[in-house]
């Protein structure tokens, strides 16, 4: 039994989903008044944060391995931070999950994706979250927003950039009731507003504590 809600942002590199991350929780925290845990992949703990500068900033990684190593920093994460938050009734806000391992391991590396998939599946017995929120942003747009030297998933190339596009948004369309596609490119603001309405209009039974959130928008799950 779990009384938490748990909420996952996804999107290629630079679309936003650290900044909205950050705006949503401020806003949840103020009206729900609940425990807002803020968090992500990979490096979401201190093993994650080992494994994430293997991932990111060491040198080659087969595509088997990075599968694996992305599923083991999920599974500590899940076990040690996420369940225990969602039991204690938090909500969980977190910047990557399961779907970018489909989106980039199968999509990007050419994985099976049913594979990658179960391989998420058995690190974190099943969890998934109750809303994805996918910022969609076209790969070279993104690129334009970039700060700094690009690290190892950045330097895959533009196809492999087109492809973890094209299976977030695959995924996204098969999956209604979890996902909700928002368009990145749009100003800061306007995005914020929408990420807003969709935990709103998805979630609010399920957030309210005494108190709803006083967002504009449809109440109640659909
Ligand atoms: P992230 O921290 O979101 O990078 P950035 O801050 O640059 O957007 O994610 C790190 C990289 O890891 C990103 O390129 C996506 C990739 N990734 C995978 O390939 N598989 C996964 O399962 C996860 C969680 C991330």
């Amino acid at each position: 039994m779990r009384n938490g809600v748990f909420i996952s942002f996804e999107g290629g590199d630079g679309a936003g989903k650290s900044t909205q991350i950050a705006l949503l929780a401020n806003v949840l925290a103020e009206r729900t008044g609940r425990d807002v845990v803020t968090t992500r992949e990979p490096g979401g703990t201190a093993l994650g944060r080992t494994l994430r500068s293997a991932l990111l900033h060491g040198g080659e990684v087969s595509p088997r391995a990075e599968a694996l190593i992305y599923a083991a920093d999920r599974a500590h994460h899940v076990a040690t931070l996420i369940r225990p938050a969602l039991a204690r009734g938090a909500i969980v806000l977190t910047d990557r999950y399961l779907d970018s391992s489909v989106a980039y391991q199968a999509g990007g590396r050419a994985l099976p994706a049913s594979e990658v998939e179960q391989l998420s599946s058995w690190a974190t017995e099943g969890l998934l979250p109750d809303l994805t929120l996918l910022l969609d942003l076209p790969p070279e747009v993104a690129a334009t927003r970039r700060e700094g030297p690009a690290d190892r998933m950045e330097r895959a190339g533009a196809d492999f950039h087109q492809r973890t596009r094209q299976a977030f948004l695959d995924r996204a369309a098969a999956d209604p009731g979890r996902w909700v596609l928002i368009d990145a490119g749009q100003p800061l603001a306007v995005v914020a507003e929408h990420v807003r309405h969709a935990v709103v209009e998805r979630l609010a039974d399920s957030m309210a504590a005494g108190q709803e959130p006083s967002v504009s928008g449809r109440v109640g799950r659909p």
